[in-house]
């Protein structure tokens, strides 16, 4: 039950009425507390029946206190009276950053927004939907605010719906998915940057007055310098398990933008939507516009706890077979670029068998005639094997799999093209470009103007033929590495429409493929993290994190992805990147999805002998991996080495990943590591495993501590740069 307490009693203590079971009327004003487990966000009316933010934190034991909140601050004055709007108009009297802006039919740039009423509506026991209505005095023109709450998980989505009856056309220029309004007493935003191979490096800052804004103009590949992913500490900075947070991600996989001002007030304005830029939309009467959903979580007991909140709202409720399994792979790309054929790749596959792993995954190069993709400049679009590498065509790699008892996977590109290419010949009209501008291309390709429904029928088509012509393909890896440049659809009217009609286009791709082929695993791979957001991973089952595969840069990128997103769905290959022995860069790619891109014919016997172990360990635990809790113990960024624990549902069992992360004199684990996530009260086992052929462990092997002692003292994993990666198996012993 969410809204646990009896509202009748309110009423009685407050001698008010009860509008309906999920507000309460105090006064002339109304009092909307959206909860989840631990959290609440809540809304009140004034007495104009504007709707303000009063609060969102640690939930309160009983509701009707909240509405003591707001006469607490006198920080000083909100001349506009809506500074904490849930959804601040412009070109009426606000004064900061608006959540939508907008020109009406008749041209007036005036938007005033009321409260009209609101509902809650329960999906099931943990789910359940408010909606609140808010609409325009002086036009017929209102938004709908969603608050679709998760209560065991403290996650919230928050959305909008625009809509008019106006007798024209109203050009929305900005439309915010959620206005959030964030007392405290000083903020810190962790956000990232990156670019190819450098995705998810953090920064911390502390916001200054003014606005701070996140965002993307970069149109596909859109989170390539930046994603829409970021955490905001409240009153001090937190740390993994201390301080107040809130995690925050648009679920969006264009442009996008994120405003955070620190108000005349001292509090926090988080305005997160579509990114406005060049994206007025002109808005027919009776249309809906729905906004993306802005996804987050708030947390009191630190980072650590709101990151589990997320991973696990990801695996039961978006990623796709969030709860399921993943297939362990040997992908060619690394091992072979563009240089195959069928021999070579039928070599590949025995050694897919040979090593272990459940797929073959054949990467880019196989397709293209009169221009073959012998090399990123050429092919793309023309999505027919080539005759000369591949004369057999997919399919006897299919049957090779199958021969070899392993599945098959294959890589596509199908939103691009390249000027060398049958397409681009024959479809100009489908490229995206301005038609008086040279072409500008980012790895010697261009986007397709997915906003043209033939164009989604040509992309869908070329998923669909794949599988009809081999209905046992087992696995997709789809690639976007281009952004957009040129902006420029042949097909729209409204040119401004193309950023947002091209997502939409992709999804409309994606929801037509998941309602042929709803199970066939896919990574949602952008050239590497170019586009990982909780909008695509619907359709997805995993991602490509990044293509840097070095182990060192990994285990930080994948310790920042862990903020967000669950290690089932983030796919890490061993390959030559780096210089670390095979035992590092394995241990390093088990802690998500496992898979493999080398040359398996060139390792020696006693690595070859190692990665098979591995892989038949990383099958017995990745149960614990997939679904189970994950504790960051020690960072990569404050220590001599990493240490990431996941423990399962009944805290019996644990594995433990430590890496050594620098390479200065006597660097190691000085001191224990202090695990996490166990039963204080159970005792447990602890043991090496993993450990590379004819080596042994200088840890005591039957060892047995109560978790008591492994949570207050620890356990000290003997990493140094002889042992730079150390797996520990934590088992309960009854
Ligand atoms: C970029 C991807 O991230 C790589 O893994 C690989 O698939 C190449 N594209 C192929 O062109």
């Amino acid at each position: 039950m969410f809204f646990k307490i009896s509202l009748f009693k309110r009423a009685a203590l407050y001698s008010t009425f009860l509008l309906c079971f999920s507000c309460i009327l105090y006064g002339q004003t109304i009092l909307i507390p959206i909860e989840t487990k631990n959290t609440a966000v809540v809304l009140q009316t004034d007495k104009d029946k504007n709707l303000l933010m009063v609060y969102l934190g640690t939930k309160l034991k009983s509701a009707e206190e909240y509405a003591y909140i707001p006469s607490m601050y006198s920080r000083g004055d909100d001349y506009s009276g809506i500074i904490n709007s849930v959804y601040t108009p412009s070109g009426s009297r606000n004064l900061v950053e608006p959540a939508i802006t907008v020109t009406h039919a008749d041209g007036n740039t005036s938007l005033d927004l009321k409260y009209v009423s609101h509902l809650q509506t329960k999906e099931d026991n943990n789910i359940s939907l408010i909606t609140i209505k808010l609409a325009d005095p002086a036009f017929p023109f209102d938004v709908t605010l969603y608050f679709k709450c998760y209560y065991n998980e403290d996650v919230i989505e928050q959305w909008s719906v625009i809509k008019h009856m106006e007798k024209g056309n109203v050009l929305l220029q900005k439309i915010a998915s959620a206005n959030l309004y964030i007392p405290g007493n000083g903020f810190w935003l962790n956000q990232y940057h990156g670019d190819w191979a450098r995705e998810m490096q953090p920064e911390e800052t502390k916001l200054t007055h003014g606005i701070k804004v996140l965002d993307s103009k970069l149109g596909t590949r859109a989170h390539l310098y930046q994603p829409p992913t970021f955490a905001i500490s409240i009153d001090k900075p937190a740390t993994e398990d201390e301080g107040k947070v809130l995690y925050g991600s648009l679920e969006w996989s264009g442009n996008f933008r994120v405003d955070l001002e620190v108000d005349p007030l001292n509090n926090l304005r988080l305005i997160a939507g579509i990114n406005n830029q060049a994206s007025d939309y002109l808005l027919k009467p009776a249309e809906n516009f729905t906004t993306p959903a802005f996804l987050y979580t708030f947390s009191d007991k630190g980072r650590g706890d709101a990151s589990r909140n997320l991973q696990r709202w990801a695996r039961k409720y978006r990623i796709l077979d969030g709860n399921g399994s993943r297939l362990t792979l040997l992908n060619n790309w690394e091992a072979t670029f563009f240089d195959f054929n069928e021999q070579k790749l039928s070599e590949l596959i025995k050694d897919t068998k040979k090593l272990g792993v459940e797929l073959f995954l054949l990467d880019d190069g196989w397709f293209g005639n009169m221009y073959p993709r012998n090399n990123d400049k050429a092919g793309l679009g023309d999505w027919q094997e080539n005759r000369t590498k591949l004369p057999s065509g997919v399919g006897y790699l299919v049957k090779e799999a199958e021969k070899n008892q392993v599945k098959f996977g294959i890589w596509v590109e199908p939103e691009m093209v390249n000027p060398s290419s049958e397409l681009y010949k024959r479809h100009p009209e489908w490229i995206i470009k301005q038609p008086k501008r040279s072409e500008h291309l980012y790895r010697n390709q261009l986007v397709l103007d997915l906003s043209n429904p033939k164009v989604q029928d040509f992309v869908f088509n070329v998923l669909d033929t794949l599988f009809s012509k081999n209905p046992s393909l087992a696995y997709i890896k789809w690639d976007c590495n281009a952004v957009i440049y040129n902006a420029y659809s042949a097909h729209l009217n409204k040119q401004s429409h193309l950023y947002i009609e091209y997502i939409r286009g992709l999804y409309e791709v994606l929801k037509r493929i998941r309602a042929k082929y709803p199970k066939v695993p896919m990574m949602l791979c952008s050239g590497g993290g170019g586009r990982v957001d909780y909008a695509a991973l619907k359709y997805f089952t995993e991602f490509w994190p990044s293509d840097n595969t070095d182990p060192l840069e990994r285990i930080f990128i994948q310790w920042e992805y862990s903020y967000f997103f669950p290690a089932i769905a983030t796919s890490n290959h061993v390959t030559d990147w780096g210089k670390q022995p095979i035992k590092y860069r394995t241990d390093v790619a088990m802690m998500g999805k496992l898979g493999f891109d080398i040359v398996v014919s060139e390792l020696n016997e006693k690595d070859l002998k190692y990665c098979q172990q591995a892989i038949a360990l990383y099958k017995q635990k990745s149960d614990i991996i997939w679904h189970g809790e994950q504790y960051r113990l020690l960072s990569p960024w404050e220590n001599d080495f990493a240490s990431i624990m996941y423990v399962d549902e009944e805290r019996s069992n644990a594995i433990v990943f430590n890496y050594l992360v620098s390479n200065r004199y006597k660097a190691g684990s000085t001191s224990p590591v202090k695990l996490k996530g166990l039963n204080a009260a159970k005792k447990y086992s602890v043991r090496e495993i993993n450990l590379y052929p004819d080596t042994q462990s200088p840890l005591s092997q039957n060892a047995i501590y109560s978790g008591d002692y492994l949570m207050a003292v620890g356990i000290n994993p003997n990493v140094r740069d002889r042992r730079p990666s150390v797996i520990l198996e934590v088992m309960e012993i009854k």
